[in-house]
Order: C-alpha cells, then sequence, then structure tokens
C-alpha cells in the first residue's frame, strides 16, 4: 500500500508513548491526562435534555441537516459571541465544526501549502503542530513570557520570513504551559499582525475556564481586518466525547469552511448538536462553568501549594489563572523523558514537555494536568514526584 506523501509526515503523539509506558501499571498518580475531569460533565442534567429531545424531535434528531451547523445553536452561538464573548457577528460567520481539532485540520488544508511557515508559541499544542505538519508546512516558534507571545520575538520572525503564511495561537491558558496572554500583549499582537498578509488561528478550547483575574477581549474581538479564525469547543465546559465546536471568523472563511466540511464529514452530527441546544435551552451554561472552575480552582492552587513546598526551589514552574494545565521548567541539562523512568517507577506520570515544540532538543519541560487528580492525589503525587526531582537536583 503506498501512502501519500502526507502521512509520512505525521508524527507520532508524545503524549499516547506516556500513555504506553503506564498502561497496566496499578495505582499510578497521572499528572499526564489531557481531559476534563468526567464527574463534572453534567450528566443529569444532558439526560433530561437528551429526553426531550427525543420526545420533540424524534426522527430529526437522527437525520441529516445542515452542512453549516443546526440553526437553533447556530442562534445560541452568534447570540453568545456577542454578548458574553465580546465579538461583533452574525450567522454569517459561524461554522459548526466536529471539535474545534477539525478546525485546525481544515485551516491547515485551507491555507498551507507546501514550504509556508506556520508561526506558533514556543512550546504549543502538539495537536495543532501535527495538523499542520502533513501539508508540508514549516515552523517557526515564538518565545512567550509571563504576559503571552513576545512581540519583538514576533516582529522580527514576521520580518524575516516571507512565506510566514499562518500563526497559530492559544491566548487563554495554553496547552501546554497554561499562560493567558494579558491585554497590552493582545493589542499589540493584533497591531503588529495586521501589518502582514497572515492568517491568525486563535484556538480557545479553554477561555471559559478562567477562575482566577477578569476575562479578557479575544483577538477575533480585536481583528480589524477580519484575518482571525477563532476556535470554540464545548469539549471542555460540557463534554469532549459530543464533538461540538464552531469557528467564528470572516464570512469570506466562514464559507470556506462550509465548502471544505462538506467535502471533509458532510455536517457535524445532528444529534449532539441538537442535544447541546435542548442542554442550553433548558439549564443554565454558565452556573455550570461556574461549578467547574471553582473545582480546577481548588485543584491547580493545591497543586501551587504543594510545589512550592515539595519541589526544589530551581525548579520554574507556571502559576494558571484557568485552564487545565501548569508547565515545569528543570534546570538545563535535565531530560524530564529520561526522569519520567523514575517517576514512573515511584508511580507517577506527567508529559516530557518536547513533543510541545516544534523542533527538538528542550527536554528540560513538563506538562502538569490537574484536572484529572484529586485533592490527596495532588498531595501525596507532587511530594513523591519531589522526591525523584531531588535526587537530580
Ligand atoms: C489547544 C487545544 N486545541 C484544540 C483541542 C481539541 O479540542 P476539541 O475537543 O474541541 O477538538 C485541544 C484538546 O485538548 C486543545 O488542547
Amino acid at each position: 500500500m503506498t501512502f501519500s506523501v502526507r502521512m509520512s509526515r505525521i508524527k507520532a503523539s508524545g503524549i499516547r508513548a506516556v500513555q504506553k509506558r503506564i498502561a497496566g501499571k496499578e495505582g499510578m498518580i497521572s499528572f499526564a491526562a489531557g481531559l476534563p475531569d468526567p464527574e463534572l460533565y453534567p450528566l443529569e442534567d444532558l439526560r433530561k435534555a437528551a429526553d426531550t429531545m427525543l420526545e420533540k424531535e424524534g426522527a430529526k434528531a437522527f437525520a441529516y441537516g445542515l452542512t453549516k451547523g443546526y440553526g437553533p445553536l447556530l442562534d445560541f452561538l452568534t447570540d453568545r459571541m456577542n454578548n458574553r464573548e465580546g465579538v461583533e457577528c452574525t450567522k454569517e460567520n459561524i461554522c459548526m465544526l466536529s471539535g474545534s481539532q477539525q478546525g485546525l485540520g481544515m485551516a491547515a488544508m485551507m491555507f498551507i501549502d507546501e514550504g509556508d511557515v506556520v508561526i506558533t508559541e514556543n512550546p504549543s499544542y502538539l495537536g495543532a503542530i501535527n495538523a499542520f505538519r502533513p501539508y508540508g508546512a514549516e515552523f517557526k516558534g515564538v518565545d512567550t513570557d509571563d504576559d503571552g507571545i513576545v512581540i519583538e520575538d514576533l516582529e522580527k520572525v514576521l520580518a524575516e520570513t516571507p512565506k510566514a503564511k499562518l500563526i497559530y495561537v492559544i491566548p487563554n491558558f495554553q496547552n501546554p504551559t497554561g499562560k493567558a496572554w494579558s491585554l497590552e500583549r493582545r493589542e499589540k499582537f493584533m497591531e503588529v499582525v495586521s501589518k502582514y498578509d497572515v492568517v491568525v488561528v486563535e484556538d480557545n478550547p479553554y477561555g471559559d475556564l478562567r477562575f482566577k483575574g477578569e476575562q479578557l477581549p479575544h483577538l477575533r474581538a480585536l481583528d480589524k481586518k477580519g484575518q482571525v479564525m477563532y476556535l470554540g469547543s464545548f469539549s471542555k465546559i460540557l463534554s469532549p466525547g459530543m464533538r461540538v465546536a464552531w469557528a467564528c471568523a470572516s464570512p469570506e472563511v466562514a464559507k470556506a469552511i462550509e465548502e471544505l466540511k462538506e467535502t471533509n464529514d458532510l455536517q457535524s452530527p445532528e444529534l449532539t448538536q441538537m442535544l447541546t441546544y435542548y442542554y442550553l435551552s433548558m439549564f443554565d451554561l454558565e452556573e455550570h462553568i461556574r461549578e467547574i472552575q471553582v473545582v480546577y480552582k481548588e485543584r491547580c492552587e493545591l497543586m501551587v501549594e504543594m510545589i512550592k513546598e515539595h519541589f526544589p526551589p530551581e525548579i520554574k514552574y507556571t502559576d494558571p489563572e484557568g485552564g487545565m494545565f501548569l508547565w515545569l521548567e528543570l534546570p538545563e541539562g535535565l531530560d524530564s523523558d529520561k526522569i519520567l523512568d523514575d517517576a514512573v517507577a515511584a508511580g507517577i506520570a506527567y508529559i516530557p514537555g518536547e513533543s510541545f515544540f516544534s523542533f527538538e532538543g528542550v527536554t528540560n519541560t513538563i506538562r502538569m494536568n490537574f484536572t484529572m487528580v484529586k485533592d490527596e492525589q495532588i498531595r501525596e503525587g507532587i511530594r513523591i514526584l519531589g522526591d525523584v526531582f531531588k535526587k537530580y537536583i
């Protein structure tokens, strides 16, 4: 069987490699997850919504629907984007997606030709890097500091990269670092990119999981030229398995997504879009989000507190205001992938950070998840991990 060149460019996921390393091991405390806590899915409410939906809609819930998406859900999202997310838009701007991951694959198909350059934050979401890679993208990374992407570096990269085609960023509680950009950084970023003919993909699956500080404008809200393709998702606030997400972009891009989607999967499942809509019309999403925020805030704060107490002071860590992850930086020269062997032997798992970079060689970083661990596991797990690190530092 001869596969396309694109298939040869797909890279094995570093996350799956860790999952294999811990498979079958009893009693592990895993900080390696990348999932929202299933105990926080609003199961009972979803059941009631499903019952009402089936009663009212019958066979319609199982039929084909429009490629662009289920009408009432599009209306709900248009309203929420305008009134809660501060993004002026109409239905013309929106197209439903089967997960925001589909939006990343579509951005790759729509915008990337062989040899085009994709600019990402350093590090970035490996699922995005892997979505862009098969289309022949080359990558340039721009560092981030505590306030977000470093503007001077971005300006330099843009000025010296005529083939820069797409900039992929996660301004809210980034996967993997948990960092969020400041208002000033968002404004400066838009000022700089507006001088170039580049598409900005603003990936925002974690924005609603802000448990500290104030909500800041999306890049799409600051976009005067229509160059931002915003991706939103219900995966982290409702259910990841329903695969309900959306793009909000210029009418031209939203139309292109719809056309491409028709060739890709015809439509996102009518059943889960409709169920999402029934849930949203019967229950208070914002109240549900607040419940999630309270739990994640406690877990994140406990993790930071334990890190302060048990990790050698040479280890740097982020202190996120939302999202699902925090990021560790061990002293230069240490190899978090090698240390993982010792950690796993001691019953702890994490994700070595190297696979979140579009290039090889950054071996001293770690992604830690705080949404899938209970308080006791955080206390115990961080203490044990601290002992493992102390052997190296
Ligand atoms: C930054 C980022 N973008 C996109 C996704 C994919 O999310 P979805 O479930 O909406 O496809 C994830 C999932 O973890 C993510 O972390």
